[in-house]
């Protein structure tokens, strides 16, 4: 049924910088979850008058976050406290995910995961699975349920973890090439080829996953790349004949205008211009690069970033959080971010990122209405901060800085209400 959603709406048009705000918006959504108007309440079209509606007051209208790199198998694992990040993979990760084997245990898990990203304000999201394909199934399935745009991938690894979490060159080709045929393109859903990174994977299977990306038609691929002193000695160990961490990737494919590297922190100067002349993409995981003591990632030298929590090396579901968190990472390595380059990241950026950006991160006609509801006064603290914000660029940083998922009132995903 058409449905229309009624408050103050913040919305982006082609950059940071180009912000809309009605401090009384409507938003009109069509049977099929896509927007049919957007604009304030005074020039909402007569054909609406009966139309049903929700009204949120003050509350801000704005597209849903996009998260860019979340492990849904580590829901479990947030704040297991480690050395770093080898360390952390090792006692905790390896046999987490070994419990992903279970389509059973996956299935639950998957809903329970979703429901916590609606409640945190996420509509869409770029996910590692464990490396069982009943892991990917069970999150592909659940997301088809809500007609979310997932994007999401078997891990392929084949070495240095544990047996349960093993596959083979030959079983991650197999259930990588079931799954894209499976799920690719059907709805929202989409398909990423997802080799964990260089320590998990022989030479073999990551001529299979360049091979892969290839074969799968549309797909992305997502892995892991320069995230901790120890990982890269390690990559310097198993590949002592690439010149660095990224030509590794390079030499197998595997850096494109379709890859998607999460953290990207102690790069080179040369592989900074590796991936920025191929079109590939930084993911910036700022609560994850503290935690685990990985690193401060400068923004500085990467063209294409996105913006990312790692559930469950980052310690937040929260964009907000996240953004907080990317804000004060970026003072420290010399540069001060606004707010609305924040909120932009979190929404039509990272959607530009995950090319989904032709169905979602922004409130645009003829998209889907992936949207959240922010409460701006949501605790006494944001209340009291509130009082003196004289902008909607200061009333988002306040957010930003101060927000969670207490500051998500409703969460809506192709125009139904799942929060
Ligand atoms: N590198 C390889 N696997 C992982 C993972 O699961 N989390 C993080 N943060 N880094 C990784
Ligand atoms: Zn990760």
């Amino acid at each position: 049924m058409t449905k229309l959603l009624i408050g103050q709406i913040v919305a982006f048009g082609e950059t940071a910088q180009d912000l809309s705000h009605d401090t009384r918006g409507a938003i009109a959504i069509g049977d099929d979850g896509r927007i049919l108007f957007r604009g304030p309440l005074s020039l909402l079209p007569r054909a609406f008058d009966l139309t049903p509606r929700e009204d949120y007051g003050e509350q801000i209208l704005m597209a849903g976050f996009i998260d860019a790199h979340i492990h849904f198998p580590q829901n479990r694992i947030l704040a297991a406290a480690a050395v770093d990040l080898l360390d952390w993979l090792t006692r905790y990760t390896f046999p987490e995910e070994a419990l992903y084997a279970d389509p059973t245990y996956a299935a639950a898990a998957a809903t329970t995961f979703l429901n916590t990203l609606y409640r945190y304000g996420t509509t869409s999201a770029l996910a590692f699975c464990s490396s069982h394909k009943a892991c990917a199934e069970a999150l592909f399935e659940a997301a088809a349920k809500r007609n979310m745009a997932l994007i999401t991938g078997k891990t392929l690894m084949d070495r240095n973890a544990i047996p349960a979490v093993h596959d083979t060159v030959e079983s991650g080709a197999l259930d990588t090439l079931a799954l894209h045929k499976a799920f690719h393109g059907k709805g929202r859903l989409r398909h990423a080829v997802t080799p964990r990174f260089a320590v998990t994977s022989t030479d073999a299977q990551l001529q299979s996953a360049g091979e892969l990306l290839r074969q799968c038609k549309g797909a992305l691929m997502q892995t892991h790349l320069s995230e901790s002193a120890g990982e890269i000695a390690f990559v310097k160990q198993l590949f002592p004949n690439d010149q660095d961490y990224t030509a590794v990737y390079e030499r197998f494919g595997l850096v494109t205008d379709h890859s998607l590297f999460a953290h990207g922190i102690h790069l080179s100067p040369r592989e900074l211009s590796a991936l920025n002349e191929a079109g590939s993409i930084v993911m910036h995981c700022p609560t994850s690069n503290t935690f685990l003591g990985s690193g401060l990632m400068p923004f500085q030298g990467r063209t294409k970033l996105a913006l990312a929590t790692d559930i469950g090396g980052g310690t937040s579901y929260s964009m907000l959080q996240t953004m907080g968190e990317a804000y004060k990472v970026q003072m420290l390595t010399g540069r001060k971010l606004k707010a609305a380059e924040l909120f932009f990241m979190s929404t039509l950026g990272n959607a530009r990122a995950l090319r989904i950006d032709q169905e979602t991160g922004s409130i645009a006609l003829g998209k889907f209405a992936d949207i959240i509801v922010l409460n701006p006064t949501a605790t006494p603290v944001l209340a009291a901060r509130h009082k003196l914000s004289n902008s909607i660029e200061d009333v988002l940083f306040a957010l930003a800085l101060l927000g969670d998922d207490r500051s998500i009132a409703a969460t809506y995903v192709a125009g139904e209400k799942v929060y």
